[in-house]
């Protein structure tokens, strides 16, 4: 089956990494849904992209839910989806209120959980299909300073490994990809001043993504990568 008749699903998809994997695996055929929290972003970026987009906030689970129903009921069924969406949160632990703690983790793991739990079904029924989680070197590794973002991605880690195991016989690749910096807004975002010169581009990230999607032979287990200024 030609990637044209493949369709896509990225989350967080209005910056940085989600924003370029939709453009990357638009170039490569793939037909592509493009999802955000923030109306505004998402329809200046489908229009952008020439994407069909979606307001989709990956922490509300009845967002998840009612979203794939109606991308699934317009645009067609489901072949892959891309968690993308994720916030930083950097800092003493004893000094992040319980707001910014819950928001970590519903965006970063439950909504991972969330998305992949409205989609899977719609693969394993058709026994086809991909799962990318974008995980983080943060789960790779304990730093001090990034307790709770680097909690919300190690639970994915876990996540994304039993997944692998539990669909991989059932046709369905559960993948997780796991980048170090990333040239995004998402450290800004969070307040975080932080020097990207020595980062990958999202453009770069993207391409690690759209290979993992299309090299069907391969179950990409556990794709690191990091720019190699990263070292210098
Ligand atoms: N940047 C890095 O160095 C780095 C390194 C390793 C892994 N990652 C991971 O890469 C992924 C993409 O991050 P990025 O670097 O591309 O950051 P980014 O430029 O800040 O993009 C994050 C995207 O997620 C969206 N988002 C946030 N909360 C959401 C929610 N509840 N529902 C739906 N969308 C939501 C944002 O929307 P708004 O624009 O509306 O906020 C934005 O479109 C994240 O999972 C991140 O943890 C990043």
């Amino acid at each position: 089956m030609g990637n044209k008749n493949r369709t896509v699903l990225v989350t967080g998809a209005t910056s940085g990494v989600g924003l370029a994997t939709v453009q990357t695996l638009k170039s490569s055929g793939y037909n592509v849904v493009l999802t955000g929290r923030n109306p505004d972003k998402v329809a200046e970026c489908a229009q952008k992209t020439g994407t069909s987009g979606y307001v989709l906030d990956v922490s509300s689970e009845t967002s998840c839910s009612k979203v794939v129903a109606q991308v699934e009921q317009e645009v067609g069924p489901l072949w892959g989806l891309v968690n993308n969406a994720g916030i930083w949160l950097e800092g003493n632990f004893e000094t992040h209120t319980p707001a910014d703690i819950r928001s970590v983790m519903e965006t970063n793991t439950l909504g991972t959980m969330l998305m992949t739990h409205a989609v899977l079904p719609g693969l394993l029924e058709r026994k086809s299909g991909a799962v990318v989680n974008v995980v983080s070197t943060a789960a790779l590794y304990c730093r001090k300073s990034i307790a709770v973002y680097s909690g919300s991605k190690w639970a994915i880690r876990g996540f994304t490994g039993c997944l692998e195991v539990e669909c991989a016989p059932k046709g369905v690749r559960v993948m997780g990809f796991y980048p170090g910096k990333v040239d995004s807004q998402m450290y800004a975002s969070a307040g975080i001043d932080r020097d990207l010169q020595i980062a990958m581009s999202p453009a770069d990230a993207a391409g690690m993504i759209e290979h993992m999607l299309s090299d069907e032979k391969m179950l990409w287990g556990h794709v690191s990568g990091r720019s190699a200024h990263d070292y210098a």
